[in-house]
C-alpha cells in the first residue's frame, strides 16, 4: 500500500520537484496539499500546485488554503532570484488555471479519515503546520503516524543568514511551536539536504526518453535554479532539492543516520532569528519534546532513486 501523505508546501521549485517526485512514485498517495506562502504569495504557490496537478491528470487531489504570513503577520521576503518570480523558473502557468481551494479545516477531516495511516510532511515556513496545532490540539495532531519536516541547520552554515535556514528563519515562532509539539516528528535539517545534488547530466538522463508529461518541464525548472545556484556557490557542480530529499526519506529512511534531541528554535530579530539550536555535548541538558534529526545521508541512493522515479511513467486512475 503506498503511504498516504498531506503535503504543506509553498512551491518553489525544489517544492514543484518534490510535487512531481511523490506524484510519479507508486510508493506513494498524495491525499491533500497545503499551499502556504514562502518561496512566493500564498495565491502563487497554489496556482503552481493546481498547475501541476493538472498537468499530470491529478486533478482529483484536493487542495487547502494555508497560511499567508507568518504568525507574527509580518512581511517575509520571497526568493524570485532563486525561484523565479512565479516560483517555477522561466515557467507561467497558464491564468486560467487559479486553483480551488477548500477551508483549512479539511486538515481535520483529513487526519481523521486516516488516522495513523497518514504522515504529514512540511516542506514550507511552519506557519500551516502550527496553526494546525494549535487549532485542532496535540491529541488530533499526534493521532497520526507522524511528520516529516524539511527545516534547520545543526552545526553546519545556514543559508538565509551564518545560522539559519529558510523554512524556520521565514517564521521562527511557528517551527518552535511545532518542534515543541510534534510527536514522531523526523526533522531533514541542511545538514542532510545539502547533499541532495542533483547534476545536469542526470536531468539529461531523466528526460532521454519520453515517459511522463512532467519531462517537458523538468529541465527548465532545474536549469533556472542551477543558475542561481552557480551564483550563490560558484563551481557547484548541481542543485540541492532539499524539499524532495524529505520526500524520499518518508520510503527511504535506511538512507539516513539519526540522532534524538529536543530543538529550540531563535526568536531573535537577530543573528540568532530561526537558528535551530539543540544540545550536542556528551551529557546533554535536555527537557521537552524529543524530535528524531537526520544528520547523514548516503547522497548516491537518493541521486539515483530521483533519477529512476522522475523518468518514470506517471500512474493515473482518472
Ligand atoms: O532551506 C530550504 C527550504 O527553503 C526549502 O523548503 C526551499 O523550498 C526553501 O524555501
Ligand atoms: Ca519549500
Amino acid at each position: 500500500m503506498p503511504q498516504k501523505i498531506l503535503l504543506y508546501c509553498d512551491p518553489g521549485i525544489d517544492d514543484s520537484l518534490a510535487i512531481i517526485y511523490a506524484l510519479l512514485n507508486p510508493e506513494i498517495e498524495i491525499v491533500g496539499i497545503v499551499t502556504s506562502y514562502g518561496n512566493v504569495d500564498q495565491e502563487q504557490a497554489t496556482q503552481n500546485v493546481a498547475y501541476l496537478l493538472e498537468l499530470g491528470g491529478k486533478k482529483d487531489i484536493v487542495l487547502i488554503g494555508g497560511a499567508k504570513t507568518p504568525l507574527s503577520g509580518e512581511f517575509t521576503p520571497y526568493y524570485p532570484e532563486i525561484h523565479g518570480e512565479e516560483g517555477l523558473g522561466p515557467i507561467k502557468p497558464p491564468a486560467t488555471i487559479k486553483g480551488e481551494l477548500l477551508n483549512f479545516d479539511a486538515i481535520f477531516k483529513i487526519i481523521e479519515d486516516y488516522g495513523e495511516d497518514l504522515v504529514i510532511v512540511d516542506v514550507g515556513r511552519s506557519t500551516s503546520l502550527a496553526i494546525s496545532f494549535n487549532l485542532a490540539g496535540e491529541e488530533t495532531m499526534n493521532g497520526i503516524k507522524g511528520f516529516y519536516l524539511m527545516g534547520g541547520a545543526f552545526l553546519t552554515p545556514g543559508n538565509v543568514t551564518a545560522g539559519a535556514e529558510a523554512n524556520f528563519y521565514g517564521d521562527p515562532i511557528a517551527s518552535g511551536i511545532v518542534m515543541e509539539k510534534a510527536k514522531n516528528a523526523v526533522l531533514y535539517p541542511l545538514n542532510v539536504t545539502k547533499e541532495a545534488v542533483i547534476t545536469p547530466a542526470m536531468i539529461g538522463e531523466i528526460i532521454k526518453e519520453e515517459n511522463n508529461p512532467y519531462q517537458s518541464i523538468i529541465k527548465e525548472i532545474f536549469d533556472y535554479y542551477f543558475e542561481a545556484y552557480q551564483k550563490l556557490v560558484p563551481g557547484i557542480e548541481g542543485s540541492p532539492l532539499h524539499d524532495v530529499m524529505t520526500l524520499f526519506a518518508v520510503t527511504t529512511p535506511q538512507a539516513f543516520k539519526y540522532v534524538e534531541k529536543v530543538v529550540t528554535v531563535g526568536l531573535d530579530e537577530g543573528n540568532l532569528r530561526g537558528v535551530s539550536i539543540a544540545d550536542f555535548r556528551p551529557k546533554p541538558d535536555e527537557i521537552g519534546n524529543k524530535l528524531t534529526i537526520a544528520l547523514e545521508v548516503n547522497p548516491e541512493e537518493f541521486a539515483q532513486k530521483f533519477v529512476k522515479v522522475m523518468s518514470s511513467p506517471i500512474s493515473n486512475d482518472e
